[in-house]
């Protein structure tokens, strides 16, 4: 007997490294029907897949939802829909499915959106998500850099538009992660100059990942190719001995 509506599983893989999903994310890909993952329109390569591959049996359904890189609403609200609408049609056939998303599926993931829109549509149905370690995590134990210590605050923000956070915020939080950091990369830098953060921050590209590069002195990101898988782990002050 089919049950009468199928989970959808959102499932944050980590940053990079197989070994970093949870025993619960690798227990539900063993099982679900569908394996959903959000590609750009220009190609079907999935990271979050590729990361997944040794959880997933070989034989599992992996479908690829494409999503348009463009910051017009109408644009974006069209193929959300039209997503859910694709993993609704497999939820309705009594069929479980798991949305792959990179890193946490609730921290600047497509997952937050698609959960938004399937709940507008239909308010009933059952979604589980399932939390991954975000980026910025594995970056800091990566470097073996607290992220945060005693009463102090940890600001998290996008850097895609530049440093105009760390200038808004940065009295308010001894530590700033910021994700995002690429084409706007200069102005950051500027604006962690200006906060005295700028000695006592790190990047990292490509955490956990081929390519790998950890950055000790971020200013060189000025002069860069920005890349998109960049992030940054600033604090106050100047760098301690041996961190
Ligand atoms: C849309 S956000 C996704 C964040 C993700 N959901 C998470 O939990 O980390 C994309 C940004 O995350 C950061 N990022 C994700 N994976 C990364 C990695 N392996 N190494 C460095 N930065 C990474 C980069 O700053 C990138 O621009």
């Amino acid at each position: 007997m089919t049950k009468k509506q199928g989970t959808l599983y959102g499932i944050g893989v980590g940053p990079g490294d197989p070994e970093l999903l949870t025993v619960k994310a690798v227990k539900i890909l063993a099982h679900v029907d569908v394996v959903f993952t959000a590609s750009s329109t220009r190609n079907t390569f999935s990271l979050a897949v590729d990361i997944a591959r040794p959880h997933l049996p070989e034989t599992v359904d992996v479908r690829h939802l494409s999503f348009p890189m463009t910051q017009d609403k109408e644009a974006l609200k069209s193929a959300w829909r039209e997503n859910s609408l694709e993993i609704l049609s497999v939820l309705d056939k009594g069929k479980d499915a798991a949305f792959l998303t990179l890193g946490d599926s609730m921290t600047y993931s497509t997952f937050g959106y698609i959960l938004q829109d399937i709940r507008d549509v239909r308010p009933d149905v059952s979604i589980v998500t399932v939390p991954g370690i975000t980026s910025y995590q594995a970056a800091a134990a990566r470097m073996n850099v607290p992220l945060v210590e005693g009463e102090e605050s940890l600001l998290l923000t996008s850097g895609a538009y530049g440093g105009g956070n760390v200038r808004k915020f940065s009295d308010c939080a001894e530590n700033v992660v910021l994700l995002k950091a690429y084409k706007n990369v200069k102005d950051i830098t500027r604006a962690l100059a200006e906060s005295d953060m700028i000695e006592n921050s790190r990047a990292i590209r490509k955490c956990g990942r081929e390519g790998e590069e950890i950055i000790e002195d971020i200013r060189v990101l000025a002069d860069r190719e920005p890349d998109y898988w960049t992030l940054i782990l600033a604090k106050q002050g100047r760098k301690k001995d041996g961190m």
